[in-house]
């Protein structure tokens, strides 16, 4: 065992149970150029081109450096996000899949999942990602609407975005839409037509995020005119219903989910299980008997590189305090709309019930959870008050 290993395996006052799933975020930070609006990890591709290899090198490398944090665990979601993912080739989505595999046994049926532009979309390349062990899609659609995707910034047009949904559906058994809501110019029509498009896919998957102004992008420094709030409430309704009327539950904030089509993934992360993040940037939690570990990876991708490749591919590392751990666990579980089971919160978090039980009851007097008894045991979900006003709710466990 080596020092590391041994310094977190070492005593203290929490007491976890079994060690939580385990999933694998990986991040590809390049795109072919920045959106304005867009805050994530997310480079401009370098003017000499992707440096594909030496980037798979190095998350080989993370992957190594990463090992002891996860001996004896295999792997029940891949996530491979971005930045642009369909930048890489397949050839390059094979081998990222082929190190991993060879290091980290994958659960039989691990969904693997990759962010796919339109705008890189290519006859023959979702085939061959799927041929490379990609089992599920995530299409960063955003609208089917040429001028919102023009006032977006985007790169790909709505023929692009439709022939990209259309062959995803043709080639993976499960697929992911990404749109956003309440767009410059956009109205309650505009969405309608947006959805109308969306919905004739028949999407297994549906992720509807609202449009918000990140600080640090260009849109924060010039705001375009987007609907007001009253709007945008309204265009939140008719998505609920709309997609509700087609089948998709809506299974947390910006999720929507056919049965059996949940993403695995993030319900990990919702659930508040463990990941491990590889690339540049990546985030990742792990749990031991004792302690609750928050890892980062190099954010610039020149520093990345650099350091991963030297051994050293984290930039910091932290465990989460006793007292924030309350908080993290409802940031996550709160968001879903089944809410979570009593026993996952001291399962998850080490710590006994009294630490959150008593603002779970003071919450549920005011109408914002409520306690569920099922055969397993108590559930606490968000009412419908509770869902609207959520971090109203979330800080309550601060
Ligand atoms: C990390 S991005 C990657 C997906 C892919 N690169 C793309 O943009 O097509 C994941 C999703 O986050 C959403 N997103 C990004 N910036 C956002 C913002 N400022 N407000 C709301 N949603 C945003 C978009 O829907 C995007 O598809
Ligand atoms: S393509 Fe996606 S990740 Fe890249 S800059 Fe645009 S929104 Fe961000």
């Amino acid at each position: 065992m080596d020092e590391l290993t041994s310094r977190y395996l070492r005593p203290g006052t929490l007491q976890l149970g079994a060690p939580p799933p385990l999933s694998v975020y990986v991040h590809l930070p390049w795109c072919l150029q920045k959106c304005p609006y867009c805050d994530f990890n997310s480079h401009a591709t370098p003017s000499d081109g992707l440096p594909e290899a030496r980037y798979l090198d190095a998350l080989r490398a993370d992957l190594e450096q990463s090992l002891p944090l996860v001996w004896g665990r295999s792997v029940h979601s891949v996530f491979i996000g971005g930045g642009t993912p369909s930048l890489f080739s397949p050839e390059g989505i094979e081998r990222l899949l082929a190190d991993l595999r060879s290091l980290l046994p994958l659960q039989p049926g691990c969904e693997v999942t990759l962010e796919a532009n339109p705008g890189t979309f290519e006859q023959g390349r979702f085939r061959a990602f799927r041929a490379a062990g990609v089992t599920r899609l995530s299409i960063g659609v955003q609208s089917f609407d040429d001028a919102a995707l023009k006032a977006l910034g985007r790169v790909h047009d709505r023929g692009q975005a439709i022939a990209a949904a259309t062959l995803a559906a043709e080639v993976f058994e499960t697929f992911n839409l990404d749109l956003m809501y309440a767009l410059p110019g956009q109205d309650l029509a505009a969405l309608d037509r947006d959805l109308d498009q969306a919905l004739a896919f028949a999407p297994p998957h549906l992720s509807l995020y609202h449009l918000t102004l990140e600080p640090n992008t260009l849109f924060a420094r010039h705001p375009p005119v987007l609907p007001d709030d009253d709007t945008a409430a309204l265009m939140l309704d008719r998505l609920a219903e709309r997609t509700a009327a087609a089948g998709l539950q809506r299974y947390e904030v910006s999720a929507y989910a056919r049965p059996g089509h949940r993403c695995a993934h993030n319900l990990n992360y919702w659930q508040f299980g463990d990941y491990l993040g590889l690339g540049a940037g990546a985030h990742g939690k792990l749990s031991f008997p004792h302690r609750v570990l928050r890892t980062v990876k190099w954010r610039e991708p020149a520093a990345y590189l650099r350091e991963a490749l030297a051994g050293r591919a984290t930039s910091n590392e932290e465990e989460v305090g006793r007292k924030a751990l309350p908080f993290e666990f409802m940031l996550n579980a709160l968001r879903l709309r089944e809410g979570f089971e009593e026993a996952l919160f001291m399962e998850r978090t080490g710590l006994p019930p009294s630490a959150v039980l008593p603002r779970l009851e003071a919450a549920a007097a005011e109408g914002l959870v409520e306690p569920l008894m099922t055969a397993q045991g108590r559930w606490w979900r968000p009412t419908a008050r509770g869902f609207d006003f959520l971090s109203d709710l979330q800080e309550r466990f601060l």
